[in-house]
């Protein structure tokens, strides 16, 4: 079975390339696709193979991997009578960055062409892609994934489906990256307060990763306490958190800081105080954030 030796990529960004990349190293037989074809220049042209069409592109390889700015941008490419008479038969594995919504929508579309679609949410840098550093979540499909398995290995790294839904790698991704952006913008704030109180930056660095094993632990038993819906905490109480949360917003204040962050979170543990869950765990803040 040759399902899988022979593979499509359109779009060749910085993350497009680095797939192309990777594919060719592992030996398929590549063909590529850009909106500005003169991007295909910086891959080995000995071995790719350059399509002058989207058309010619699709025709080429039964696993299409499609990895441009987002899906907007592929319907625009995709929904075209010429496009869409080609899609029965193919492996469509977008792993352009989207919402669940869409995913879903564009799994319903491609599999209403014949096609099967596969959804992966790339979770690292393009240097990362064909490393053993690459995460990339899949969901959709499982028979897809499954027949691309020579396409995802090549990509390296961590391999996790996740599930048929074909939302849910969006989904994932965008709920990591909520923790990635939080713990950035609280790293860099804690940065700002070292920084105005001479306090050696390497000293902040060395602690904090020090401690990050407790901020799994945190992450970890909030997740229980979401899951059972039951807040009692033997560890620490919103109470405790929203006075420790008054004393960074004055340690910001004393020393001239933008207080816009820690303001934003003491407003949310100061709402659960006023709701009465002083005394239970921080988690209980999620009920908040979910507000259905
Ligand atoms: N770079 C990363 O670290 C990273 C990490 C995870 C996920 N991703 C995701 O990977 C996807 C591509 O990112 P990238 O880093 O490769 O971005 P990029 O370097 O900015 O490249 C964007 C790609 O999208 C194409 N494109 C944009 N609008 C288009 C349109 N209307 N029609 C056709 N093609 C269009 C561009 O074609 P032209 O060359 O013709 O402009 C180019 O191939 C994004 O969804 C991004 O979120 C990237």
């Amino acid at each position: 079975m040759t399902i899988d030796t022979k593979v499509t990529v359109i779009g060749l960004g910085l993350m497009g390339s680095a797939l192309a990349r990777a594919l060719l190293k592992s030996g398929l037989r590549v063909t590529v696709w850009n909106r500005s074809i003169e991007k295909a220049n910086s891959l080995n042209t000995e071995t790719v193979n350059v399509a002058g069409s989207l058309v010619a592109a699709i025709k080429a390889s039964e696993i299409v991997v499609v990895c441009i700015r987002d899906y907007e941008a592929t319907d625009k490419l995709f929904r075209v009578n010429a496009v869409e008479a080609e899609l029965d038969g193919k492996v469509i594995l977008q792993l352009s960055t989207g919402t669940p919504a869409k995913a879903r929508e564009a799994a319903a579309w491609i599999i209403s062409k014949g096609g099967s679609y596969l959804d992966g949410e790339i979770m690292g840098f393009p240097d990362a892609v064909g490393t053993n550093e690459c995460t990339i979540l899949y969901s959709g499909d499982v028979e897809a994934f499954i027949s691309c398995k020579r396409v995802i290995d090549a990509f390296g790294g961590t391999v996790q489906h996740i599930g048929e839904d074909p939302g849910f790698a969006a989904a994932l991704s965008s709920a990591v990256l909520s923790i990635y952006f939080s713990f950035l913008f609280g790293a860099l704030n804690g940065a700002a307060i070292c920084d105005a109180e001479n306090v050696p930056l390497s000293l902040f660095k060395d602690l904090g990763i020090s401690l990050l094993p407790v901020f799994g632990d945190v992450l970890s038993r909030s997740v229980d306490m979401i899951s059972s819906d039951a807040y009692e905490s033997q560890h620490s109480t919103l109470k405790t958190s929203v006075g420790a949360l008054n004393q960074i917003a004055s340690v910001g204040e004393g020393a001239h800081l933008d207080g816009r962050f820690v303001e934003c979170m003491r407003k949310y543990a100061m709402e659960g105080l006023e709701a009465g869950y002083g005394s239970v765990g921080n988690a209980v803040i999620f009920k908040q954030f979910s507000r259905d």
